[in-house]
């Protein structure tokens, strides 16, 4: 790997690589991942243009678990404000010998502009961009997915909620699609469905009930009112009534399926707190296997295991 800018176009088999690389890195009787010098004397700059509580904290920590020196860019505080261009600002800290660069970004397509942009020895990962993709959030998903069910091919799986401004749930798609999942539904009002999303190998519901029959795996999806024109905007209240997972909707899922969330959660909104603190919930687990990813993406992007292949979309 060169980059890890996205999950479309990336084979199966290199997923799965992922995804064992990080759970060889997973502690057995630990709370914590030891600490390792796969990268010791590289540089990771993270450069977070979008605010972030668990993406930016475990790349860091991933990092700091390998070893590496790690930066943490502070956006409002740099240059950028009087005038200097991203370019400008990315040559200055290539400048200083970094290493890889963790991007998170409101544009779509900024960090394949980036990648596009630096020397050959520097590499790029996409912490989230605009509504495009979130790749590193999906492969945890998948790990902590795998963790619990082991095998995908038997999988029914449901993402539920703001499916067309939602980065993570196209990165949940591609991720999978290429696993092998059985069935992936998308579950959301007619208003938060991308137009042509069946042609991504999806089903399409409008009705969580209908939608949640039998499944096995439940990713609940945060309203991006960010990302919204207030046209768009439904009342919270509104929203809950007809699209938030409460405790008598898991009457209709497999008995053993997992509730998952990416976060930050909206608690009586996309969610009923009991369902994101009950027994089936695994979304703390996604954010302590968020480390391990993080840590197994890092190492095989600047470990050059497969030199020159570049993680993005063909
Ligand atoms: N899941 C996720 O990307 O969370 P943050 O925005 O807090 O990083």
């Amino acid at each position: 790997l060169k980059h890890f800018l996205g999950i479309e176009g990336l084979s199966r088999e290199l997923l799965v690589e992922i995804l064992d690389t990080a759970a060889s890195l997973m502690p057995v009787n630990e709370k914590a991942v030891k600490k390792l010098p796969l990268l010791r004397g590289k540089t990771i700059v993270n450069l977070f243009f979008e605010p972030s509580t668990r993406t930016r904290t475990t790349f860091e920590l991933a990092a700091k678990r390998l070893s590496a020196d790690v930066l943490n860019f502070n956006i409002n505080a740099s240059s950028s404000s009087k005038g200097e261009t991203l370019l400008d600002m990315l040559n200055n800290l290539e400048a200083m010998q970094c290493d890889m660069f963790v991007v998170r970004h409101d544009q779509a397509g900024a960090p394949f502009f980036m990648a596009q942009h630096v020397p050959p020895h520097i590499s790029i990962v996409n912490a989230g961009d605009g509504r495009h993709e979130h790749p590193t959030q999906a492969m945890l998903d998948m790990f902590t997915i795998r963790q619990h069910k082991g095998d995908f091919s038997q999988l029914r799986v449901a993402i539920i909620g703001d499916i067309l401004h939602s980065r993570v749930a196209r990165s949940q798609i591609f991720a999978l699609t290429t696993l092998g999942a059985a069935e992936v539904r998308v579950i959301a009002p007619f208003t938060l469905i991308p137009k042509g999303i069946e042609n991504m190998g999806v089903t399409v519901f409008n009705r969580l009930k209908a939608g949640l029959k039998d499944v096995d795996v439940v990713m609940m999806l945060r309203i991006q009112r960010e990302r919204m024109r207030s046209a768009l905007l439904p009342s919270e209240h509104e929203y809950f009534q007809y699209y938030g997972l409460t405790e008598d909707l898991l009457m209709e899922v497999h008995p053993d399926a997992i509730v998952m969330h990416p976060g930050p959660i909206n608690r009586g909104v996309e969610i009923e707190s009991s369902v994101a603190d009950g027994a089936r919930s695994v979304i703390l687990q996604q954010v302590t296997n968020g480390i391990a990813v993080r840590m197994a993406i890092m190492a095989m992007v600047l470990g050059r295991g497969h030199e020159g292949q570049s993680c993005h979309s063909s």
